[in-house]
């Protein structure tokens, strides 16, 4: 899959889907030559990069060659410093406070398969899943050298990029901008679409067209955030959800990032993906190296759902732990908006009962178990269950569920402390925040320093210690607040703080995850405030957000479905009148709705009717049958709620050939045309489908070119022959080949 020029030093990675192209310029230098759609080889690329066009006042690195600009040339890891005024891949301060860098090539390695990531998450694949070429190049004047790390799935349009910085020389260094990923592409008729929001409505679809400057989306908060997502995706400005060009960048991280798209004066884009500059500082001493987090970099000339099936199948197949991949995963029952923290034994016994007689599989214990937490302003960091609610402990609570034939989860916030605990009375240093300096609450609570290895090792006895008491099933890891006054009071150099405090939540994640492999975990941040690949890596699902409202529900879950593949999407069905937006859906409207993600429940069994209790028994049937398709079949994006009225998308398993379609129309419009269609994909334009309730069969060129019938709808008149009207209509279809 690595082609290489010896002689020229051209690089070629192609797995017959994708190319990749590169080579060493004069100046040492690696220069981009191609992205995209697979090219047929070539001994020879050179002439892919000419340097016949500059301005008089361009600056160049060679006397009489004018041409060859810094400033103009497309790079794959631009330095700061030496003519190229676009923004650098690198910064890297000198004793002397200079920041520039003139790194040369030296050697390169090609490996099979793909190495972890030391200390970070990391997609992996087996020696015949891909090929990684690592180009090692070294700055001649400071000894620092640096290594790009390339890997090519052989089955997936996904190029894989990070880089690694060593101090060889004798000084002292500090890295101050470190991009995982630099892309110079040609043109810039791109739209760069985004996935923005804010607690509650996250991961938004946002498309603005590019321009001369920087579009940027990013986070400083301390984690990814619900208001910018770490994946960015250009899209030609003709391509559409099926067809044309689009690429798309995921990073493998949980934090303070920089996703950015930036267009010089000669129309040509620099795309980069990094760890946020701002306040990154990390000090190398010699010796000592630095590992960026990694980039995913996904093409797809079949549009932008094409470009989200390929990150689906890489996510599943080379980014989730294995074991999870094809596991079905609990319908599970959370406690928490039917209970808050008013809750014990007695209570959360017969909230158990009754979900175990629903069909439930799992059920959750949510905030409040621990402390003397009756409220959030207190206990955050006392992992130790409340003898007040719970008086036979949480092992006896455990059992008790267990015995019902239920599974036992139980919630964390373990990067959380209270301002009243025993703990930040025994570890007032444990909390992030300058001792002489007032500490910012959010959510009347304070941050724990993970940056400190003391408190991952403390927060892996008492998880664990409880994950064994209970046999636990299932964790919700939640992070509520994001981080003020970033600074460790045991000694973390300010400028590396951010970033040790994710290594030191990684290393939690990693210690629980390898010692207790067959618990589930859920990450969660106030909802969907950190929904991203570094957590993904540990916890196979997340929840999506706090906002359980049908409606809203159908953006996040849409939206969120442009990155990240529906297994991964945590989505329940909850009471009404909702608790985020007061609004009142139907119960099947939001079961409809919830069925694509992973299932569950977030309300009082206790509360439901008679009626009510019979439906919910059907939709975990119904569950049942859309679940193996979560896992295993293909998502297509039908209908877009940020576009239209209606929403709709399906699931289609290629080798079952079987599917479902969801679709839903939330508000009813009056007067509505005959002969509503909705026009399904993946089909096989000559079989045969029955579609469940529908009683005539259909060739797939019909579902695809006219459509399924959406039938009769209320027009003010028909009330006889109708089939739907009014608001909240849904639907959810399953298909099978004949
Ligand atoms: C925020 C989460 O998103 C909720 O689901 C719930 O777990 C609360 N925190 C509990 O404090």
């Amino acid at each position: 899959m690595i082609r290489i020029n010896e002689e020229s030093k051209q690089f070629h990675l192609t797995n017959g889907t994708i190319s990749y192209i590169f080579h060493i310029m004069k100046n040492g230098q690696p220069g981009h030559l191609y992205y995209g759609k697979a090219l047929r080889h070539q001994d020879d690329f050179s002439h892919f990069q000419t340097y016949e066009n500059v301005a008089p006042n361009t600056t160049h690195p060679f006397e009489g060659d004018p041409g060859f600009s810094l400033e103009t040339v497309k790079q794959e890891f631009p330095v700061y410093g030496k003519g190229d005024y676009r923004e650098a891949a690198v910064l890297i301060e000198g004793e002397q406070g200079q920041l520039i860098s003139d790194f040369e090539y030296t050697s390169y390695q090609v490996e099979k398969g793909k190495s972890a990531l030391s200390g970070l998450p990391s997609s992996y694949a087996a020696d015949d899943q891909a090929e990684t070429l690592r180009i090692q190049m070294i700055d001649p004047f400071s000894k620092v050298e640096v290594e790009l790390v390339y890997t090519i799935f052989s089955d997936d349009p996904v190029i894989a990029r990070s880089c690694r910085i060593k101090n060889s020389g004798e000084e002292t260094v500090q890295i101050k901008r470190l991009m995982s990923l630099s892309l110079d592409l040609p043109e810039a008729d791109y739209d760069m679409l985004h996935l923005s929001g804010a607690w509650a409505r996250e991961r938004h679809l946002q498309r603005k067209r590019l321009s001369p400057g920087i579009h940027q989306v990013s986070s400083q908060r301390g984690a990814s955030s619900h208001q910018q997502n770490p994946f960015l995706a250009l899209k030609r400005t003709t391509a559409t959800e099926q067809t044309g060009e689009v690429m798309g960048l995921h990073f493998v991280y949980s934090g303070n990032f920089v996703a950015q798209a930036e267009v010089d004066h000669y129309d040509t884009t620099r795309l980069q993906m990094g760890i946020h500059p701002t306040r990154f500082e990390w000090n190398l001493s010699p010796e000592d190296s630095f590992q960026s987090p990694e980039v995913l970099l996904t093409y797809s000339d079949q549009g932008l759902n094409g470009l989200s099936q390929a990150a689906h199948r890489l996510i599943h197949d080379h980014l989730i732990a294995k074991r999870w991949v094809k596991k079905e995963r609990p319908v599970l029952i959370n406690n928490w908006e039917a209970t808050y923290f008013d809750f014990n034994e007695q209570k959360l016994d017969k909230f158990a009962a009754e979900a175990k007689e629903l069909g439930i599989e799992l059920f959750v214990l949510d905030d409040g178990w621990f402390g003397k937490r009756n409220d959030d302003t207190t206990s955050l960091g006392d992992w130790f269950v409340d003898k007040e609610k719970l008086p036979n402990g949480i092992g006896a609570l455990a059992e008790k569920v267990k015995a019902k034939g239920l599974q036992f989860g139980l919630w964390f916030e373990p990067e959380m402390i209270s301002p009243e605990s025993e703990l930040i009375e025994q570890h007032p240093e444990w909390v992030v925040g300058m001792p002489d300096r007032p500490h910012t609450l959010g959510r009347n609570q304070l941050v724990l320093d993970f940056s400190n290895p003391e408190v991952v090792d403390y927060l892996f006895e008492r998880m664990s210690s409880i994950i064994e008491e209970t046999k636990l099933d299932y964790i919700k890891w939640d992070m509520n607040r994001n981080i003020t006054e970033p600074f460790s009071k045991t000694g973390t150099a300010p400028g590396e703080f951010f970033h040790r405090y994710l290594l030191g939540v990684y290393e939690l994640y990693d210690r629980l995850t390898t010692n207790y492999p067959d618990v589930l975990f859920e990450s969660c941040a106030g909802g969907g405030g950190r929904f991203d690949l570094g957590m993904m890596y540990y916890a196979p699902q997340a929840w999506a957000s706090d906002d359980t409202d049908a409606v809203e529900r159908l953006k996040i879950q849409y939206g969120t479905s442009i990155a990240y593949p529906l297994s991964t999407i945590g989505s329940h069905v909850s009471a009404v009148p909702n608790h985020q937006t007061l609004r009142e859906t139907a119960l099947k409207f939001r079961a409809d709705v919830a069925y694509f993600g992973t299932f569950g429940y977030e309300l009082d069994p206790s509360q439901l009717t008679e009626e009510e209790k019979a439906e919910v028994k059907k939709q975990i049937k119904t569950y049942k049958q859309v679940q193996p398709l979560i896992q295993s079949g293909t998502f297509y994006r039908l209908s877009s709620p940020f576009d239209q009225s209606e929403t709709a998308w399906m699931l289609w398993d290629e080798e079952k050939r079987e599917g479902v379609v969801g679709w839903y129309k939330p508000i009813f419009y009056p007067n509505p045309k005959n002969n509503q269609t909705l026009k399904l994909r993946g089909l096989s334009e000559s079989a045969s489908y029955e579609v469940a309730g529908l009683n005539r069969t259909f060739y797939g060129d019909e579902l695809m070119q006219r459509g399924l019938p959406l039938g009769i709808e209320f027009n003010g008149a028909n009330t006889g022959s109708i089939d739907r009207g009014g608001d909240q209509q849904s639907h959810v279809y399953f298909i099978k080949e004949l």
